[in-house]
C-alpha cells in the first residue's frame, strides 16, 4: 500500500497512530540533530522529521532527498513542538522510521511554491510542474466544482447532456474555422465546431427539449487574455420557451454558483437594453461595478466658440467623483491614455469644479464660469469633482470613452475582483454592417429571431439596421461571460435572414440545407444560451486571464510550448492527405 492517507489529512486527533505518506518533497531543513522535510501531495503538506540521535542512518538518507523527489514515508504521528497555524497538517508531524524513494527527480526549472520563481514561458514549457503549485492547482479545483455544480442544477432542470460532433461541416459565418483534411475523401475537410449551435438545434427538433453540454469549441481568431483557440461552453438550448424563461433559467444557474462557490446571493440581475449600454457605458459589457456613466453634453457644449466641440457629431464625459485634485501630469497622463492608437481619441478635455465652488478646465478660453457650471450640473457634479470630456463621431467616441471610464476606474480601485456585478444586455441589434465588404452580418448567429414587432422591418431594406434581435448577452464585471438568442422557426423568417445576408437561396442551402431541411419537419419554437465557462471560472477565482484557469492552455501566439504544437507533418502524412504544402517563409 503505497498510502494509508493523503498529506492534507492528518491532525492531532492522529497523534499515535503509524502512517504511510506518499508524496513529493517540496523542501527540506537539516537543523543538524534534526532534518525535516515538507511531503506534499494534492491534498496538503506534512512534515516529516528524522532524528539524527535515534536514527542516524534514515536521516542521512533524508539529507540527500533532492527537490520534488518521489517518496514514501512510514511513521508515527506526533505532536509538533513548534506549530505551525497556517496549514491545516501544522499541529503534527510524522517521526519518520521507513523511507522510501519512489522516483528521482531533475531539480525543478522553477520553485513549486505559491509565488514562483519562473517566469510565464518556462512555467508553460513546463505546465505539468506548474499544475503541482497550489494556486494553479486551486483553479482547477474550482473549475471542476463548477462544472459538478452546473450539471448537477441543469440535469435537476431536466436538461439532458447530450454530445455533439467534433467534426462538423465548415460555415462562413462566424470567426475562422479551424479545418482537418479528410483522408478518405479526397480534397475535402471538417471543421472543428466553433460551437454546437446547429447541432442543439437540431437536438430540439428531434424532440430532446432541453439540452446542455459542456463543450470544447475552438476558433481561429486573435487572441486576448480572455481568448483561447479551444475554449469550454457550457451550451444550452430549451425548446416551447420565450426569453424570459431562458433568462430566468440562467440567471438562477449563475446564482446557484455564485451561492455554492462563494456564499454569495443576489436579487434579480438588472436588464439593460444594448442602446443604453452603448449610450450610457460605450460598451455591449459595461462594468457596473461602479457609476461613472457618461453625460451626454451636446446642448450645454456646443455654441460656445469651442470648434472641436462645436463640430462634433457628440460631446459626451464623465464625471470622476473627488477627482478635482488631479495633478497635470495625471491629467497629462490621462490625455496619452486616450491619445494611444488603442483608444484612438483626438485629445480630452477636463473639467475641475474646485473645492471652492471655482472652475478650472482646459477650454476656459471658451467658457465662463457659468457655463461650465451648466456643465457640471448637467453631470450632477459637485465641488471636488472632475469632469473629462471626448468629442467625435458618436459611436467611436463612446467607445473611447469607454476606455477611459475603465481606465479611471481602475485608478481609483472601484473595479474589485471580489466584487461581483451581474446584468443582462438585452435587444441586441440583429444586424452590423461592415463598410468593408459592404453587407451585413449577423450580430449573434444567422438563427437568431427578430423581435416580432420590428418583423415588418424586414421587407424594408433601408431599415435593416434598425432591426432588434431576440438576442442576449449575461455580462459580469465588464467581461461578457454567455449569450444566446430566440431563434428563427418559420422557413419564412430564415430565407428572409438568408436573403439579408447576401446569400441566395442555393448559397444557404448549400451551407445549412440541413438545418433548413430539419426545420420543415416540425421545429419547435426554441431558444439557449451558452456560457464561456473558461471565463466564468476565471471572473469567480478573482483573474482576467482563463489561461489560468485551463489545464494545458495556448500561448498568444496560438502555440503549445509545452508539447511543440502546432508543428509540421511529414511529407507521407501530406500525401495521404492530398495536401500541396507551398514553401513558407518564416
Ligand atoms: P458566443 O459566440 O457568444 O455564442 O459564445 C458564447 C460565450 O463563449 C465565450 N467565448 C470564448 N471564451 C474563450 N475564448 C474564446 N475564443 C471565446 N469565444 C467565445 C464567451 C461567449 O459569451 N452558439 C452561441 C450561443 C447561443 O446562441 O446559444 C455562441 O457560441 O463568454
Amino acid at each position: 500500500m503505497y498510502r494509508t492517507h493523503t498529506c492534507g489529512e492528518l491532525n492531532i486527533g492522529h497523534v499515535g497512530q503509524v502512517v504511510t505518506l506518499s508524496g513529493w518533497v517540496q523542501r527540506s531543513r537539516d537543523l543538524g540533530g534534526m532534518t525535516f522535510v515538507d511531503l506534499r501531495d494534492r491534498y496538503g503538506i506534512t512534515q516529516l522529521a528524522f532524528n539524527m540521535e535515534t536514527n542516524a542512518a534514515l536521516c542521512e538518507q533524508a539529507r540527500k532527498l533532492g527537490r520534488e523527489f518521489v517518496v514514501q514515508a512510514t511513521g508515527k504521528v506526533i505532536e509538533r513542538a513548534s506549530k505551525n497555524t497556517k496549514i491545516a497538517t501544522g499541529e503534527i508531524e510524522i517521526e519518520v522510521s521507513e523511507l522510501n524513494i519512489l522516483n528521482e527527480a531533475k531539480t525543478p526549472p522553477f520553485t513549486i511554491e505559491d509565488n514562483s520563481d519562473g517566469g510565464d514561458d518556462i512555467r508553460m514549457k513546463y505546465r505539468y510542474l506548474d499544475i503541482r503549485r497550489n494556486p494553479v492547482r486551486q483553479n482547477l479545483e474550482l473549475r471542476h466544482c463548477m462544472a459538478m455544480l452546473t450539471r448537477n442544477y441543469l440535469s435537476n432542470l431536466n436538461f439532458l447532456e447530450i454530445e455533439t460532433p467534433m467534426l462538423i461541416k465548415s460555415t462562413p459565418e462566424g470567426a475562422r474555422d479551424f479545418v482537418v483534411p479528410s483522408r478518405m475523401n479526397p480534397g475535402e475537410f471538417y471543421a472543428l465546431p466553433q460551437s454546437p449551435q446547429q447541432y442543439k438545434q437540431l437536438l430540439m427538433v428531434a424532440g430532446m427539449d432541453r439540452y446542455f453540454q459542456i463543450v470544447r469549441c475552438f476558433r481561429d481568431e486573435d487572441l486576448r487574455a480572455d481568448r483561447q483557440p479551444e475554449f469550454t461552453q457550457i451550451d444550452c438550448e430549451m425548446s416551447f420557451v420565450e426569453q424570459e424563461d431562458v433568462l430566468n433559467t440562467f440567471e438562477g444557474l449563475l446564482k446557484h454558483l455564485f451561492k455554492e462557490e462563494k456564499g454569495m446571493e443576489f436579487g434579480d440581475f438588472p436588464r439593460m437594453t444594448w442602446h443604453d449600454a452603448m449610450k450610457y457605458y460605450g460598451s455591449d459589457k459595461p462594468d457596473i461595478r461602479f457609476g461613472m456613466k457618461f453625460v451626454e453634453l451636446n446642448d450645454v457644449a456646443k455654441g460656445k466658440g469651442f470648434g472641436l466641440f462645436d463640430g462634433a457629431d457628440l460631446v459626451v464625459g464623465i464625471n470622476a467623483e473627488g477627482c478635482a485634485e488631479y495633478t497635470r501630469k495625471q491629467l497629462d497622463a490621462l490625455t496619452d491614455f486616450v491619445k494611444r492608437p488603442q483608444v484612438g481619441a483626438g485629445g480630452m478635455v477636463y473639467i475641475k469644479y474646485n473645492a471652492d465652488g471655482s472652475f478650472k478646465s482646459s477650454v476656459d478660453k471658451f467658457y465662463t464660469p457659468e457655463d461650465l457650471k451648466a456643465i457640471a450640473d448637467k453631470f450632477g457634479a459637485k465641488p471636488g469633482d472632475l469632469m473629462l470630456i471626448l468629442c467625435g463621431p458618436a459611436m467611436k467616441t463612446r467607445v473611447q470613452l469607454c476606455a477611459l471610464r475603465l481606465e479611471m476606474g481602475s485608478q481609483l480601485g472601484l473595479r474589485n475582483p471580489n466584487e461581483y456585478a451581474p446584468l443582462w444586455v438585452i435587444d441586441f441589434p440583429l444586424l452590423e454592417w461592415d463598410d468593408e465588404t459592404q453587407r451585413f452580418y449577423a450580430m449573434h448567429h444567422p438563427f437568431t429571431a427578430p423581435k416580432p414587432e420590428d418583423e415588418s422591418l424586414l421587407d424594408d431594406p433601408s431599415r435593416w439596421g434598425e432591426i432588434r434581435a431576440n438576442a442576449y448577452d449575461i455580462v459580469l464585471n465588464g467581461t461578457e461571460i454567455g449569450g444566446g438568442s430566440i431563434r428563427i422557426h418559420d422557413r419564412n423568417v430564415q430565407n428572409k435572414m438568408f436573403h439579408m445576408l447576401g446569400f441566395t437561396d442555393e448559397s444557404a442551402y448549400a451551407q445549412f440545407g440541413f438545418l433548413m431541411d430539419a426545420f420543415t419537419y416540425g421545429a419547435p419554437p426554441h431558444a439557449g444560451l451558452a456560457f464561456g465557462f473558461d471565463r466564468l471560472c476565471s471572473l469567480f477565482g478573482g483573474v482576467d486571464t482563463i489561461r489560468d484557469f485551463i489545464a494545458f492552455p495556448k500561448n498568444n501566439s496560438g502555440r503549445d510550448v509545452m508539447s511543440g504544437s502546432p508543428s509540421p507533418i511529414a511529407q507521407e502524412q501530406l500525401d495521404e492527405l492530398f495536401l500541396d504544402i507551398r514553401p513558407i517563409n518564416k
